[in-house]
This record gives structure tokens, sequence and C-alpha cells, in this order.
């Protein structure tokens, strides 16, 4: 039998159609058809299913066949059976919970996490609409037509104005507005240094030529974009004073976050930071600076950018990934002036990257205060949720040391050796989303930094936060 649709909506409230086709027996096809269903996502949890009876009548196969597949699949876990509430899709953390010696055939997949406390995400929910559409609908009235040509690669001096006067106020950042170049985000900033080059020569289109000094422990979609560059890159070993720079020997740029080493957290010792620039003075190099969340500092000021030590000697990078949102793709360079022009060359004629709308908003976003504001109303929310966090470890599993918490949105769970595999395993079984720090792990970098979870506490909403964090201390390894 294939394809039939069993039309139970007065009894379920839910169509389901199944495909009971292939060799075996019909309880094997049926098993496997609504398994598919649940897998896939096609039968959401918690959804009712039909009651035996009707299931069969509207299949054709005898009643106990039906009986007979939906144990099966409440035995591994995916439906559930209660007296009184019939049988059900199982939520996703079932599987494990209800029987932990039955693995499942398949690995669950849902649309989504449950709790997602990947790092990386501002809480989306905290995009400040209202403010953004004043900004948009004030800079759209004010703009003048030429802003609605192709756009100039450098950015609309609007934004570059803004920029400077905000990089220099909050960031400790010295540069003037046409040192400043417009992109579409760090990820966009490392395409056009690096470009599309090779190990021996300049990069086509690019700036800059490797090797490249990156920290032991980073991103690796960074990694990634790098490689296939062809820009070699050499990992610093890190300890708790950040990356060790001293480390540094003949590559031709190093690439550091300093205020908040990601991902581990620690901002780069003050001595580093000078002796990192002295390299850069002696061998000619720059140093890149990746100022992913410099804003969120929660204890004291901010630490101020690198930049301000050498404005000849390093590029600053910044975007609004994690201070707005990161659908928005806008970034910006702050570069020594010999860069401005390659920079510039690399970009292209015309903007092809950063919508110029866009822009002229964020720089009325900027100049008007609102970004001011809305930074302050987010690293109030993100401290109170590191310390939700921090409060939750300490009566919950108290042996488990965090660090990393000073600034930033996410922070580090220090585990006993040998248990980041399993935890992060448990905790996605759990419907948690999270990493362990080896994910991070430059794979030539010959030191760990030991176990650990890196736990982003922007992401989920703010009614889900809770839960989230009551669920993570659920798994974590006992004491
Ligand atoms: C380490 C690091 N650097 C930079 C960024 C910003 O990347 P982009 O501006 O390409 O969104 C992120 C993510 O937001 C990050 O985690």
């Amino acid at each position: 039998m294939t394809g039939s649709w069993v039309n139970s909506a007065e009894r379920i409230g839910a169509d389901l159609h199944l495909e009971l086709s292939g060799p075996g027996s019909r309880r094997a096809a049926l098993t496997g058809a609504l398994r598919e269903a649940v897998r896939s996502g096609r039968l959401a949890p918690g959804t009712r299913l039909p009651p035996y009876r009707s299931l069969a009548a509207d299949l054709g196969v005898a009643r106990n066949t039906v009986a007979d597949a939906y144990a099966e699949l409440v035995a591994e876990g995916w439906l559930t059976a209660r007296q009184g509430s019939g049988t059900r899709v199982a939520g996703r953390a079932e599987p494990l919970g209800r029987n932990p010696r039955t693995p499942a055939k398949t690995p669950l997949r849902t649309r989504g996490p449950r709790y997602d406390l990947r790092q990386g995400t501002p809480d989306a929910s905290a995009f400040p609409r209202a403010a953004w559409t004043a900004s948009y609908r004030r800079a759209l009235q004010a703009a003048p037509n030429e802003a609605f040509g192709p756009g100039d690669p450098a950015g609309r001096p609007e934004l570059r104005r803004a920029l400077a006067e905000y990089l220099a106020r909050a960031r400790g950042v010295r540069t003037e507005p046409d040192r400043i170049v417009i992109c579409s985000g760090f990820a966009h900033a490392l395409r056009l240094l690096f470009g599309r080059g090779t190990r021996d020569g300049p990069a086509a289109g690019g700036v800059l030529r490797g090797p490249l000094g990156v920290e032991g422990y980073g991103l690796g979609f960074h990694r990634d974009l790098l490689a296939a560059a062809g820009v070699r890159t050499v990992p610093l070993p890190l300890d708790e004073h950040g990356a060790r720079v001293d480390a540094l020997g003949r590559e031709r740029a190093v690439l550091l976050t300093p205020a908040h080493q990601f991902p581990t957290g620690g901002p780069l010792h003050p001595e580093r930071r000078a002796a990192v620039i002295d390299w850069a003075r002696a061998r000619g190099a720059v140093v890149l600076e990746d100022d992913y969340d410099g804003e969120f500092r929660y204890d004291r000021r901010p630490v101020g950018a690198l930049q301000g030590l050498d404005p000849e000697r390093v590029i600053h990078i910044g975007s609004v990934s994690k201070s707005l949102s990161p659908a928005l793709r806008l970034g910006w360079m702050v570069l020594p002036q010999r860069y401005v022009g390659p920079v510039l060359a690399a970009k292209g004629e015309r903007e092809a990257w950063a919508s110029v709308l866009d822009q002229l908003a964020l720089a009325d976003f900027v100049a008007g205060g609102s970004y001011d504001r809305h930074v302050r109303r987010m690293r109030q929310q993100y401290r109170r949720r590191r310390d939700r966090l921090v409060a939750a470890l300490a009566a919950q599993a108290p042996h488990i040391e965090v660090t990393g918490i000073a600034a930033g949105l996410h922070a580090v769970l220090r585990l006993p050796a040998g248990t980041e595999r399993s935890t992060v395993k448990a905790a996605a079984w759990q419907g948690i989303a999270l990493d362990g720090l080896a994910a991070f792990r430059h794979p030539q970098n010959p030191t760990a930094a030991g176990d650990g979870l890196v736990v982003g506490y922007a992401t989920p909403a703010e009614h889900a936060y809770g839960a989230a964090l009551e669920a993570l201390c659920g798994v974590l390894p006992p004491g």
C-alpha cells in the first residue's frame, strides 16, 4: 500500500500522510513511516496520534498492526503513551529520559534546539525595532538624492563620521572618517584583507599576506575562510594572560581578540598589548584587532581598543553583529593610512555589499545616541543573565568553575578532564545546543585549554532563559 491520507481531523486535529511502501511487513512499514514523520519534524512533539482503531481503518491494516507499531515506537522513545492522554509524539528529551538504555536508531532532529546556548547571537527579541524604524525614516527623509545612486566603496560619509566619533569616545580608537571603510562585518573584512590569495603571493584582490598568527582557540569559520584564501595560520598558545605573543616570529600579521579572547574570555594582558605592538613595529607587520564584543564589559570600564596604542600598526575591525544584530551585515575597518587605497581597490568601484540605506540609518542611530542607549540596556540585560548563570551554577553545580565572565555574551564552564564530549552529547539529547571548547581549538595548537563548555547566554528569549539554565545544570557532570 502506498501514500494513504489519514484524514483524522475531527479526532486529532491533524492530517497525517503516511507512505507504507517497500518490502517487509505492514507493521515494519508503518513503524518506519511514523518514525520518519517524527524524525523529520513533520509530526511535532506533543502531537496526538489517532486511536488504533481509526488509523487501522484509514490505512486498511489490522488494529494490532497499529498497536504494535505504536508500542515499538514508545519503547524507542519516539512516542509516549499515557493513560487518558493517548499516544503522542515525544518531546525531544524523552528518548534518553524515558529509557536511557534504548539507543535511538537515528539521531533526533527537530527544526531547532529547545534551548539555544550556543555563543554568537544576541537576543533577537531585543532588537530595537522602534528606534531603528525612527532612524531609518529620518535617514530616508534627510538623504540627498545622490545617496540613491551607486554607493561609494568607502561607505557613507555620514556613517564614517558618526563611527569616528563613537569609536574614539567608547573604544579609545584614534582615527579620522577617511581612514574608516565600511564593510558587511568581520568576515567580509577578512575577505577584503586576504582576498583569494596563495601562500606564495599577494592575494588576488587582497591586501595582506600570510603567514598569519592567530590565537590557539578561535572561530573555526574564520580559520576556514582564511584557509580558503590560501592563508597559512600559525596558532599562538594561550595562558591566563591571553595569547602568547612572544611566540610570534616571522608572521606578517597577527589576528587577536584583545578585549575579550574568543572564546576563553580574558583580556590580553597590558604587557602583551605593548609587546605585540613592539613586534609589529620591529617586523613591519600589522595587528588585526577583532573587537567583536568590546562594548559588553560588566564589572568595570571597557578595555580600550589596542588600535589606540598605534593606529599605524593596527587594523581595528568591528561590527554590529553582537551589539545590534548579525542580520544587518554592517561593520567597519579602521585602517592605517597606507592600507586605505588597497582596501578600497579590493572592494571595487562601487559598494557591492553593505546597503547604503542601512548605512544611513546606522549613522542616524549612532549619531542620535540610540546606539549608546541600546548598548547600555543590553549590557544591563546580559549582565543579569550572566549573574543568573553564575548563581544557578553556584546553587546546583558548585564544583563547576565558570570563567570568562567579565565581558561578552558567553562564559566558559570548566569541566572535569575527559567529560566534555559526553556532556555536549547529553546536552544535545536534552535539546540544549552548545559547544565544547574543543570545537574552537586550532588543529595545530599543541596546547589544550582543558575540557569546557562555551555557553552563550544572550540568545534565548528572556522568558525561556530560566528553563534553559535549569536544563543546562541538569546535564553537567556530577561533582
Ligand atoms: C570572534 C568573532 N569575531 C567576529 C564576529 C563578528 O562577525 P561578523 O561581523 O562577520 O558577523 C563574531 C560573531 O559575531 C565573532 O564571534
